[in-house]
C-alpha cells in the first residue's frame, strides 16, 4: 500500500483530493494519511470556486487524516509517507519539493515545475541526492486526446507535420491564495501558469525549438504577459504556434489543429475528428474536394488520475519515472523563459538554450 499526503487544498489540492478517494474507493493500493495547509479555513466544508468543471465539489471528511497546518510539522510526525502531492501556488513548488524529497519522500508537484531554471535544477538535484522519484503534473501528456495526437507524429502514420496551432484561454483564475496567480514574481501571468500546458505540449511532440517569437500583452496589473502568441522556428521548417490568454469575459475553453501530409487531426469543443488528405498528396489536384471530419473515440481515464497512478506504479514498482521526467518539465520552462525573452523585446527571435 503506497501512503500519500497532499499540501496544499486550494482548488487544485481540492481536485486531488477527489481523485485519492476514489482511488482508494475503487482500491487501488493507495492511502491518503496526511493533509496540510496553511490555512484552517481549507478544513472547512465550502464550494470550491475553481475552472475545471466540479473537480474540486465535494463534501470531506477531514477527520479521516492527520491534518497539519505546517509542511515542517507534518514531516517531523509522519515518518512513513511514500509520496506526497505538492499543490501549493508555484513559487513555494521548490523549497516545499526540497523540503518533502529530503525527507525521504518522492514528490509529485503541480505544473509549472518552478518560477526558474535554477529552482528546477535544484529540485532535479535534490531528487537524486536523496534517491527520490520526482515528477511534474504535466498533465496533457496524459490526456486521451494529446496522447493520440502523439501516437500520430510518432508513428508518422500520417506522414510528418506540416502545421499545428495549439489554443488554450479563458477568463482568469479569480480564487487563488492572497492572489498569487496575478503577482508576476510569484505565478508569473498566463504565459506561465496557463500556457505552460501548450508548451509542454510543443516540446513533448516536437522537442525544442531552435529559437522562438513571441508576442505578448499584459492585461492585469501586477500580472505578466496575460495574452500571449507564440510561433516556434524547427529546422524542418513545420509551422508550429501556440496562443494562449486569460482575457476572455468568462469560460475556458483548449484546442489544437495539427495538419499532417495525409491528414487533420483536430481537438475542438471536447471532441477529437480526423480527417483525411491521401488523395492531396502535397498537390493542387482540382478533383481532390476534400474529405470530411470523422469523430475519433478515444479511451482514456481522468488524466488527473492517470498521472498520479503513474507516478504511484513507479514507487510501489520500485521502477525510475520514465515518462514526463523532471527533466522534460525543465526544459519546457527553458522553452517559456524564451518566450517571455521574446515578448520583452517585442517578437524578436530568441534562442532557446
Ligand atoms: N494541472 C492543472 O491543470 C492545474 C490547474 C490549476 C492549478 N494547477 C496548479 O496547482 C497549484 C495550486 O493552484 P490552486 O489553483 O490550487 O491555488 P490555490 O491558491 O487555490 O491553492 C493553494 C493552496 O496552497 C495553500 N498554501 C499556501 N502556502 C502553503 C504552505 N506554506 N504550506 C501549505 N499550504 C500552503 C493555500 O492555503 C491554498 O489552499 C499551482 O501550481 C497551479 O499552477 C494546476
Amino acid at each position: 500500500m503506497i501512503k500519500a499526503g497532499i499540501i496544499g487544498i486550494g482548488s487544485m489540492g481540492r481536485g486531488h483530493l477527489n481523485n485519492y478517494l476514489k482511488f482508494m474507493e475503487e482500491n487501488k493500493g493507495i492511502e491518503l494519511v496526511a493533509i496540510c495547509d496553511i490555512d484552517e479555513n481549507k478544513f472547512k466544508n465550502y464550494k470550491a470556486d475553481f475552472n475545471i468543471g466540479n473537480m474540486a465539489d465535494g463534501e470531506f471528511d477531514f477527520s479521516k487524516f492527520h491534518c497539519y497546518l505546517s509542511v515542517d510539522e507534518m514531516l517531523e510526525k509522519e515518518k512513513e509517507l511514500d509520496m506526497v502531492s505538492v499543490i501549493v501556488p508555484t513559487y513555494m513548488h521548490c523549497e516545499i519539493t526540497c523540503k518533502c524529497l529530503e525527507h525521504g519522500i518522492n514528490v509529485f508537484c503541480e505544473k509549472p515545475m518552478a518560477l526558474n531554471l535554477e529552482q528546477c535544477q535544484k529540485m532535479i538535484d535534490t531528487a537524486k541526492k536523496y534517491d527520490k522519484r520526482l515528477m511534474i503534473g504535466q498533465c496533457l501528456r496524459f490526456w486521451a486526446e494529446y496522447e493520440y495526437l502523439k501516437d500520430c507524429v510518432e508513428t508518422g502514420r500520417f506522414g510528418k507535420v506540416i502545421s499545428g496551432y495549439f489554443f488554450r484561454g479563458g477568463s482568469t483564475p479569480v480564487w487563488s491564495y492572497n492572489d498569487w496567480y496575478h503577482k508576476k514574481e510569484l505565478g508569473g501571468g498566463a504565459i506561465y501558469d496557463q500556457h505552460i500546458h501548450d508548451v509542454d505540449m510543443v516540446n513533448h511532440l516536437f522537442g525544442l525549438p531552435e529559437k522562438v517569437v513571441s508576442i505578448g500583452k499584459n492585461y492585469y496589473e501586477g500580472s505578466n504577459y496575460d495574452a500571449v502568441s507564440t510561433n516556434y522556428i524547427y529546422k524542418d521548417g513545420a509551422v508550429i504556434n501556440t496562443q494562449n490568454d486569460w482575457c476572455e469575459a468568462t469560460g475556458f475553453a483548449a484546442l489544437y489543429r495539427v495538419n499532417f501530409e495525409k491528414a487533420t487531426v483536430k481537438y475542438e469543443n471536447g471532441e477529437l475528428l480526423l480527417a483525411d488528405a491521401t488523395a492531396r498528396n502535397g498537390k493542387i489536384d482540382p478533383d481532390f474536394k476534400g474529405t470530411s471530419y470523422n469523430k475519433v473515440k478515444v479511451e482514456g481515464i481522468d488524466p488527473y488520475a492517470k498521472e498520479i497512478l503513474y507516478f504511484a506504479g513507479c514507487i510501489r514498482d520500485g521502477k525510475p519515472i520514465e515518462f514526463n521526467k523532471p527533466e522534460d518539465s525543465m526544459d519546457t520552462i527553458k522553452l517559456v523563459h524564451a518566450e517571455i525573452a521574446s515578448c520583452d523585446k517585442q517578437g524578436e527571435p530568441v534562442e532557446v538554450k
